[in-house]
């Protein structure tokens, strides 16, 4: 750990939850807590919580959840100490400098390592690229690609050399393990050739998060070798479908408006031009985390992907992909060029901004594009391009926004304005009525997979467990007119276990504080859980006596299944025979008891 927990705590308490977070989502009041969109995953309606008393957030649609480190961690890509960092500055408080000795390097993350071996192999290969070694690279981007000193060096462009292992080498002589070489995706094993390098006689384009920080590499050859290009793998610290190419750059470019292009060079070509809102996706497929990513920055969103077939496909699926999160986009026509590289090379940015100017409407480049599968004259193929089109139109839930749409297309292909409403109409309560729409929100998360199946028993316990830590949360002195009846070994999941073992602590000494307590789990994962052991619903409860019932129901429930568990544990043991005789006992004598909490 770099921070000492008392300087952890002090940032967490001097940066209010709600302020932090109101940052970037807007919330509304709502009883105790507040509510927004939440920004983790595509919704329409708010289901996203923080709770200012608590100082936790939870999403009650993607599961999402912590405290405000958590939150930046999350939001801002942050690493943990870089988050403490962050609201350390916003708040005015002085950091200890942590100078890293290197007993604590070997113990800093094995993220912070992977971070720290990039930025190796990035300074490696540029320094290469510039020295005579790489000088064929140096050339290609000089002759070849016609990029400027001061492009070659905002990217950081590289070189890697003729050797199978110069940079497995390099590494170890930096005092790299083995291991974490092999996690960084630089170099590969096998057990015939030992370790050998990913990347050899390629030029290298170092990939960065939004932070300017490298986390991969993309290679590409010098000429027409196969595969063109080469990408790292997938690895601790890079995840490519969370990767945009350049968005460190485009988020910064002030021009309110971002260009999606598909490659590496397409990117750096435009920024040379002066585009610096260009970033890419790298490769044609374009993810819903990548869409909601870019969205931060900007939601008026420009796509200019090859005018290929291939280019093709990929922004008709970007423009629905964009669609489901919220985003219309354009289309910018770089005919008679194959890409923005070559567009700018030929015409000039004058050119390109103007062809920016003139993009076209992503919808209407879709009904343009059926259009050419469904040519005009013949009646039959008439009839399919219409109702396409009316599927495609269905797809806007927002009656003036479809209506608009409706407009236009009928107005730019001649269709009788009333004919093609009747038809939207029908079809629309069509796919209603199959349960067709709002399929969105799971594609976009992936999550929902799972959380509508029946629950089991198992769940029904953790979720009686989490609905009385809740209440107790809630309202904290509940649990000291509840301490008879009810005791840490009854929650019967280590996690909830833990949690409960904590917040009885802090109670019983007065210092009860829910954001603090998820500061003390490392894992993102478990913040995301104990948020949600704070956050769980339960239901409409109206009145003192239902509120007595409910709490008393889930007592009941929580001990019979402690007692169950206990038992079954301890089957064999005759002393643990005569505690579970008992503990039913006094069981019984509470379901008869009259609870008055409130
Ligand atoms: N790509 C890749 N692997 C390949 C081919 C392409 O990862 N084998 C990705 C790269 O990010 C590349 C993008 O897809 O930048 C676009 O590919 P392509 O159109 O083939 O390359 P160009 O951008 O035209 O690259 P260049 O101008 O260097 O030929
Ligand atoms: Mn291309």
């Amino acid at each position: 750990m770099y921070y000492s927990e008392e300087i952890i705590e002090e940032v967490r308490s001097r940066n209010d939850i709600v302020d932090i977070i109101s940052g970037y989502v807007a919330l509304k009041k709502q009883g105790n807590n507040y509510f927004g969109i939440c920004p983790f995953h595509n919704e329409k309606s708010p289901s996203f919580s923080v709770n200012r008393r608590g100082q936790f957030f939870h999403c009650f649609g993607c599961g999402k959840g912590g405290n405000v480190f958590t939150f930046v961690c999350e939001y801002e890509n942050f690493s943990f100490p870089e988050a403490v960092k962050f609201l350390a500055d916003r708040s005015g408080i002085a950091l200890p400098e942590v100078e890293m000795t290197p007993e604590m390097k070997k113990h800093a993350g094995e993220k912070q390592k992977l971070m720290e071996i990039q930025k190796e192999a990035a300074t490696f290969y540029y320094y290469q690229l510039r020295n005579g070694s790489g000088s064929t690279g140096l050339e290609y981007f000089k002759n070849d690609r016609k990029l400027s000193d001061e492009t070659m060096k905002k990217f950081g462009l590289g070189y890697s050399l003729k050797y199978t292992d110069a940079m497995y080498r390099y590494l170890k002589e930096k005092g790299y393990e083995d291991e974490l070489i092999q996690k960084s995706g630089l170099c590969d094993y096998s057990e015939k050739y030992g370790f050998n390098d990913k990347f050899i006689n390629r030029v290298m384009f170092p990939i960065f998060d939004i932070h300017d920080k490298v986390i991969a590499f993309g290679g590409r050859v010098m000429g027409d070798g196969k595969p063109k290009y080469l990408n790292s793998p997938e690895t601790p610290i890079f995840n490519k479908s969370r990767t945009v190419y350049g968005l460190n750059f485009a988020r910064t470019s002030r021009k309110d408006r971002i260009i999606m292009c598909e490659g590496y060079m397409d990117v750096i070509a435009m920024h040379q031009g002066g585009f610096t809102e260009a970033c890419a996706s790298l490769g044609t497929a374009f993810t819903y985390e990548q869409a909601n990513l870019i969205k931060r920055y900007s939601k008026n969103i420009y796509l200019a992907y090859d005018s290929d077939g291939a280019g093709t496909a990929a922004a008709l699926k970007n423009i629905k992909i964009l669609h489901e999160c919220g985003l219309g986009c354009r289309v910018i026509d770089l005919k008679p060029c194959k890409d923005p590289d070559e567009f700018l090379k030929t015409y000039g940015p004058e050119e390109f901004e103007k062809r920016i100017e003139n993009a076209i409407n992503g919808f209407m480049f879709e009904i343009g594009k059926l259009r050419e599968e469904y040519p005009p004259g013949n009646p039959d193929d008439e009839t399919n391009f219409q109702k396409e089109t009316a599927k495609k139109l269905c797809r806007y839930k927002d009656e003036l926004e479809r209506d608009n749409y409706l407009k236009a297309v009928c107005r730019e292909y001649g269709i009788q304005e009333k004919l093609m409403e009747d038809y939207v109409r029908k079809v629309s309560s069509a796919m209603e009525l199959k349960g067709d729409e709002d399929k969105d929100d799971t594609a976009v998360t992936g999550l929902k997979s799972g959380r509508k199946e029946a629950p089991s028993a198992d769940d029904a316990i953790k979720n009686a467990q989490r609905a009385f830590l809740t209440f107790i949360v809630e309202d904290p002195p509940l649990y000291l007119k509840l301490k008879d009846y009810i005791s840490v070994t009854d929650f019967t999941d280590p996690l909830y276990c833990k949690v409960a073992g904590i917040m009885f602590e802090e109670i019983e000494s007065d210092g009860f504080n829910p954001g603090a307590i998820i500061s003390s789990f490392p894992e993102t994962d478990d913040q995301r859980l104990v948020a949600e052991i704070f956050s769980t619903k339960v239901g409409n409860i109206e009145g003192d006596s239902q509120k007595n019932q409910t709490i008393k129901d889930l007592i009941i429930k929580i001990r019979d299944n402690a007692i169950s568990d206990y038992q079954l544990k301890n089957a064999t043991d005759g002393n643990a025979i005569m505690k579970t005789i008992k503990d039913r006992k006094a069981l019984d004598e509470f379901k008869h008891k009259e609870l008055n909490l409130y």
